[in-house]
C-alpha cells in the first residue's frame, strides 16, 4: 500500500517516453498473423491508428491459441444462473467447439467478413458463443441491452444494417419473464433496414412464434450443422478492422455507434489482466455486468479469455436472486480471485443487508480484489465494502469509447494508496489533463474538463460507425489535439484523478449511461407538452435518477395525473424500462435566464435539496419557488 513500492510510477514514465515502444512490447502477448511494420500510423485515421497493417483474429486470440497450448480442461466460461437455477462449465475446448459450429452456421447464412450483426440477448453462453463466432468470421457483432425498447433497436439497425439478427425468446428479469420476440419484431417493423435472417434461440420460460422465411430456430441450425460436422476456421482480418460497434448513449436521441478494432483492442486488453486487475492466466474471474454494455464486452467476454483466465456469466441480479448473498455465493463456489461491477450493485446489498450477515455464510478466501466502475463510486460505499470484505475496493474509470480504464489503481504493478473519491491514477496510454473551456491547462486542484492528449491508447475507438465527421464534432473538435471525455474534474497535488460529473446532458442510472436529452425528445413529442426538461437527480440507490419537468400547451386542461402518467410510459415505451424514468411533474413555467436557457443546474439543486445561489442572470426569480413546491408535492427535494 506505499506508492514507493509500487511499479506505476516507472512503467508510466516508461510509456510516456516511447509510447510505441511499450505498446510495441506489449503486443507480444498476442499472437498475430503478421505483425504490425509500424506500432502507431499517425497519418491513417481520425487521429491515428494502431497496429495498421497487422493481420490478426480476435477469436483465434480468445479461444484456440489456449486450446493449442494446454488450456483445453480448463474452465473457460461458467454460467451461473439463479434466474433458470442452471449452472453450466465450458473448457476452452468446448467453448471452441460451440463458436466454431455457430460460425459455421453463420457463414451458411450469408454472413461474410465485414458484415454487421446484431445480438439481442439476454446474459446467456449462447451471447458469447455469438460475440466469438463474429470475431471468428471477420463480422462486426452490435450487442443491444435487452432492456432497451424497440425503437432503441430499431435506431441502431437502422444506423449499422446487420444482415442478421439473433436474439432469444426472452429475458429474466429475477421473476418476471420478458418476452424478447415481440420487442425485436416491433423494431425491424419501426426500422427501414430490415435483417435478411432472424436466429432465435428459444427458452424453456417462453416459446417465440417464428415467421417462416425470415426467422430460425438456433437449435435447430445448430443441430444441423453439428449432424453435418460443420465448423468454421478463423478468419484473418486487419488489426484495424472493426470488431464490433456498440452504441452509446450521446446527446441527443441518436445513439453514437463506438466501433472497436481488433489489435489495438486485443493489446491493451491483454495488458490490463494482469496489470489493472492482478489476474493471473487459470484464475476465475467475475464482471458482474451485461454482455450489453462495454464491461460486459471487455470483462466478461474478450480480456479474461485473451488472457487464459476462467469468466463468470452471470444471469441475476445483486439482491432478490434469491437475496443479498448473491454475490458472495458467486465469488465463493467459482473462486475467483477479483470481480468488477458497479457501485449501484453494492449500493444495493448495502442496503437491504447493511450488517453483511450473508456475507459471513461464504468462505471468500481466494478473493484478492473488488474494482468498481461505470459512475462515481461514492466514499460511503466503498468504506461499506472495505470493512465488510477486508480486501482493496479499487473504483476506476471508463468509458463505452475507451474499452478500459482511462485512470485506475494497476494491482499487477502494486497497489498506490486508495483516496475514496478518486479512480487513483491515468493509466499508461492515456496523457489526462484538466483543461478550462479555452483549452488552457489548469493547475492541478482546480476543475476543469477531463481530456486525454492525442493520440488516443490502443483499444479506444479510432471512430464512430461510418461517421468520421462525427467522431471529430462529438470528440476532438471542442479541445483541438486532445479527446474530450465529456467528464469534468480535477488532478490533485499526488496526481490522483476526481472525476466529479459529465459536462453534457449524460446521466447515469444504475450504471446504465442515459441521454436526457433523448428523454426530452420523447416528451416533446407528447400532443400536450408544450416544453420540458429532464435532469438527473439524486437517487439512494442508482446514483441518479431522471426527474421530467413538463409544461402544457395553453388550452389543456385533462388531468395532470393522467398527463405525467401518460409521459412516463412514453418514456418506457420508447426508450425502454432501463431508463428507469417514473417521475414526470407538470409545472406551470421553467426557470430560465433571460436569454432563455433553462437553468438546469438550478433546478436540479433545488430537487437534490442542496443550497443555490440565485442565478444572477434568472428572468423570473418566482419560478424556482413553484418548481421547489412542485417537487415537495411529489416527495422530493426539500
Ligand atoms: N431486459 C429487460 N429489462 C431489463 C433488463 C434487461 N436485460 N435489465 C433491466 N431491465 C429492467 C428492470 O427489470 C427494471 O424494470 P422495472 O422498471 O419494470 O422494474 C428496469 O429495467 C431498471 O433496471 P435496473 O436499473 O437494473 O434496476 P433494478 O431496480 O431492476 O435493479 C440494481 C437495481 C442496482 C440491482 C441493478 O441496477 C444492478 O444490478 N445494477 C448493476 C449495475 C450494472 O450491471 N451496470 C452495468 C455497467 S457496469
Ligand atoms: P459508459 O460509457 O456507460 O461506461 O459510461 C461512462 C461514463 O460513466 C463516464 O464518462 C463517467 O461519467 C461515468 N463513470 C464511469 N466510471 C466512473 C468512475 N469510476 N467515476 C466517476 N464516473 C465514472
Amino acid at each position: 500500500m506505499d506508492a514507493r513500492t509500487s511499479r506505476y510510477h516507472e512503467v508510466y514514465a516508461r510509456w510516456l517516453r516511447d509510447p510505441q515502444g511499450f505498446w510495441g512490447e506489449a503486443a507480444a502477448e498476442i499472437d498475430w498473423i503478421e505483425p504490425a511494420k509500424t506500432v502507431f500510423d499517425a497519418k491513417d485515421g481520425v487521429y491515428g491508428r494502431w497496429f495498421s497493417g497487422a493481420v490478426c483474429n480476435t477469436c483465434y486470440n480468445a479461444l484456440d491459441r489456449h486450446v493449442l497450448r494446454g488450456r483445453a480442461n480448463q474452465p473457460a466460461l461458467i454460467y451461473d444462473s439463479p434466474v433458470t437455477g442452471t449452472k453450466r462449465t465450458f473448457t476452452y475446448a468446448e467453448l471452441l467447439d460451440e463458436v466454431k459450429t455457430l460460425a459455421a452456421v453463420l457463414k451458411d447464412m450469408g454472413v461474410a467478413k465485414g458484415d454487421r450483426v446484431i445480438l439481442y440477448m439476454p446474459m446467456v453462453p449462447e451471447a458469447v458463443f455469438a460475440m466469438l463466432a463474429c470475431a471468428r468470421i471477420g463480422a462486426i457483432h452490435s450487442v443491444v441491452f435487452g432492456g432497451f425498447a424497440p425503437k432503441e433497436l430499431a435506431t441502431r439497425l437502422e444506423d449499422c444494417k446487420p444482415k442478421l439478427i439473433l436474439s432469444a425468446s426472452c429475458g429474466i428479469e429475477v421473476q418476471r419473464v420478458i418476452p424478447y420476440k415481440p420487442l425485436l419484431d416491433a423494431a425491424i417493423d419501426l426500422s427501414s433496414a430490415k435483417p435478411e435472417a432472424v436466429m432465435i434461440l428459444q427458452r424453456p420460460q417462453v416459446e417465440a412464434p417464428l415467421i417462416a422465411g425470415r426467422d430460425h430456430d438456433w437449435a435447430a441450425l445448430i443441430g444441423a450443422a453439428r449432424k453435418a460436422g460443420k465448423t468454421a476456421d478463423c478468419v484473418p482480418v486487419l488489426a484495424t478492422d472493426p470488431l464490433y460497434i456498440l452504441y452509446t448513449s450521446g446527446t441527443t436521441g441518436r445513439p453514437k455507434g463506438v466501433v472497436r478494432d481488433n489489435g489495438g483492442h486485443m493489446v491493451a486488453l491483454k495488458w490490463s489482466m494482469k496489470n489493472i486487475y492482478d489476474v493471473d492466466p487459470g484464475e476465475s474471474w467475475w464482471s458482474a455486468s451485461d454482455v450489453g454494455w462495454v464491461v460486459g464486452h471487455s470483462y466478461i467476454v474478450y480480456a479474461p479469455l485473451f488472457h487464459g483466465a476462467t469468466s463468470v456469466l452471470y444471469e441475476g441480479k445483486p439482491v432478490g436472486t434469491p437475496d443479498a448473498g448473491a454475490f458472495w455465493r458467486v465469488i465463493s463456489e467459482h473462486q475467483c480471485v477479483a470481480m468488477f461491477t458497479a457501485p449501484t450493485a453494492f449500493r444495493a446489498i448495502k442496503k437491504e443487508d447493511p450488517k453483511g450477515v450473508f456475507f459471513e455464510k461464504y468462505d471468500l478466501s481466494k478473493f484478492r480484489t473488488l474494482f468498481l466502475a461505470g459512475e462515481r463510486a461514492d466514499p460511503d460505499t466503498i468504506a461499506w465494502a472495505e470493512n465488510l470484505l477486508n480486501k482493496p475496493v479499487i473504483d476506476h474509470w471508463w468509458q463505452t469509447e475507451t474499452g478500459w480504464a482511462i485512470a485506475g489503481n494497476p494491482m499487477g504493478l502494486g497497489q498506490l494508496p486508495v483516496k475514496h473519491g478518486s479512480p487513483t491514477v491515468p493509466m499508461p496510454g492515456y496523457d489526462l489533463r484538466v483543461v478550462d473551456d479555452g483549452n488552457k491547462e489548469l493547475p492541478r486542484g482546480t476543475m476543469g474538463s477531463l481530456v486525454v492528449k492525442l493520440p488516443l491508447p490502443p483499444s479506444c475507438l479510432p471512430t464512430l460507425w461510418q461517421a468520421d465527421d462525427r467522431m471529430h464534432e462529438s470528440y476532438l473538435a471542442e479541445f483541438p489535439g486532445y479527446y474530450k471525455t465529456a467528464d469534468a474534474g480535477f488532478i490533485d497535488q499526488d496526481g490522483y484523478v476526481f472525476v466529479m460529473g459529465r459536462t453534457d446532458d449524460i446521466i447515469n442510472v444504475a450504471g446504465h449511461r442515459l441521454s436526457t436529452g433523448g428523454m426530452e425528445e420523447v416528451l416533446s413529442a407528447h400532443k400536450d407538452v408544450a416544453e420540458c426538461a429532464v435532469l438527473g437527480i439524486k437517487d439512494q440507490l442508482k446514483g441518479e435518477v431522471p426527474c421530467g419537468f413538463i409544461v402544457l400547451k395553453a388550452g389543456v386542461n385533462r388531468p395532470v395525473a393522467e398527463i405525467e402518467s401518460e409521459c412516463v410510459g412514453l418514456v418506457r415505451e420508447k426508450i425502454g424500462p432501463v431508463a428507469a424514468f417514473k417521475l414526470a411533474i407538470v409545472v406551470a413555467r421553467l426557470p430560465k435566464t433571460r436569454s432563455g436557457k433553462i437553468l438546469r443546474g438550478t433546478m436540479k439543486k433545488l430537487a437534490d435539496g442542496e443550497t443555490f445561489a440565485m442565478p444572477a442572470t434568472i428572468d423570473d426569480p418566482a419560478i424556482l419557488d413553484e418548481i421547489g413546491s412542485a417537487l415537495k408535492g411529489k416527495g422530493v427535494g426539500v
